[in-house]
């Protein structure tokens, strides 16, 4: 059966992607953030999965605003990297795991998430950055293959945080009924406390950000009583993001360890930050 290896919280914020793209990471304004990858991304790379299910929110590239599905996954053998309006990432485009994608599906439709499915997909730096923080140097292919979860947190109403952490949960059990010896690695993305236009644009609720890393670990229950409205006035109309990171949260399950957090601000005009999680099925491996 496939095993979850490890979950990834990270943020997705563009500009992260152009340092690495244009070789930033060494100036005064980018080190500090990417020095507080290095641990997790050192970590990561002893620790390879075969798939990732990268759950992220399409940013009106790839889907634009006239169709907003609440949760959709993809089930394509090919995702290329979008184009949002200065030419392509150059990054390699992206794996699918279609036969991993079509057993979630049934698996999610059957306990009641009856996701949109998309055949075709191009990926924006919502996916592309988080594989990119996952692996900096991915050379002409990205080291494992990908399946995507998209989330509406564009549009209201956004699905409430206790819904995503259903759909974690019910991943989770669909991921670990997969038969073969997959190992998988689950992505929320997104967060932290952002607002990019607007009134409040620029808006950093440190302590909304700190307390929400702190219970993503001990207490995602918590998180998932509060409200969309909560999230977006404390956390900022982009802050709601961080409920991908619940979905994230739920398919891991109770038996996690935190393997690395940094938290950055500011990135962008955002906070940004990153945790990581071993499970347990992934510590008993290397005794
Ligand atoms: C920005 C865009 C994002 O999608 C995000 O999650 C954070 C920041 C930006 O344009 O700066
Ligand atoms: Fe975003």
């Amino acid at each position: 059966m496939a095993e979850i290896i490890w979950g990834l919280a990270t943020s997705h914020v563009p500009s992260i992607g152009a340092a690495m793209d244009n070789q930033k990471t060494a100036d005064d304004y980018w080190k500090p953030l990417f020095d507080g990858y290095a641990p997790a991304r050192e970590w990561m790379a002893e620790h390879k999965p075969d798939v990732a299910v990268v759950v992220y929110n399409d940013h009106a590239n790839a889907l634009d605003m006239s169709m907003i599905p609440t949760f959709a996954l993809g089930t394509a053998a090919h995702y290329q990297v979008a184009d949002e309006g200065y030419g392509p990432r150059k990054v390699p485009n992206v794996v699918g795991a279609p036969e991993l994608s079509e057993h979630l599906l049934v698996n999610l439709v059957d306990e009641g998430f009856d996701l949109t499915v998309l055949q075709e997909l191009d990926v924006d730096h919502g996916l592309t950055v988080p594989l990119s923080v996952y692996t900096p140097d991915p050379g002409d292919a990205w080291p494992c293959a990908v399946v995507p979860m998209l989330v509406n947190v564009l549009h209201y109403p956004q699905p409430t945080a206790q819904r995503c952490l259903d759909l974690g949960e019910a991943l989770g059990r669909a991921i670990r009924s997969f038969p073969g010896d997959l190992k998988v690695a689950v992505f929320g993305t997104g967060g932290m406390s952002h607002q990019l236009s607007g009134e409040r644009a620029g808006l950093i609720n440190e302590e909304f950000d700190r307390n929400f890393l702190k219970k993503i670990e001990t207490d995602p229950q918590q998180l998932a009583q509060i409200s969309r409205e909560e999230y977006i006035r404390e956390a900022g109309s982009e802050g709601i993001e961080m409920i991908m990171w619940l979905i994230m949260r739920g398919a891991l399950g109770d038996d996690i360890r935190r393997v690395h957090e940094t938290y950055h601000v500011p990135a962008s005009n955002t906070a940004a930050a990153l945790a990581l999680f071993a499970t347990d099925a992934n510590e008993r491996e290397q005794l």
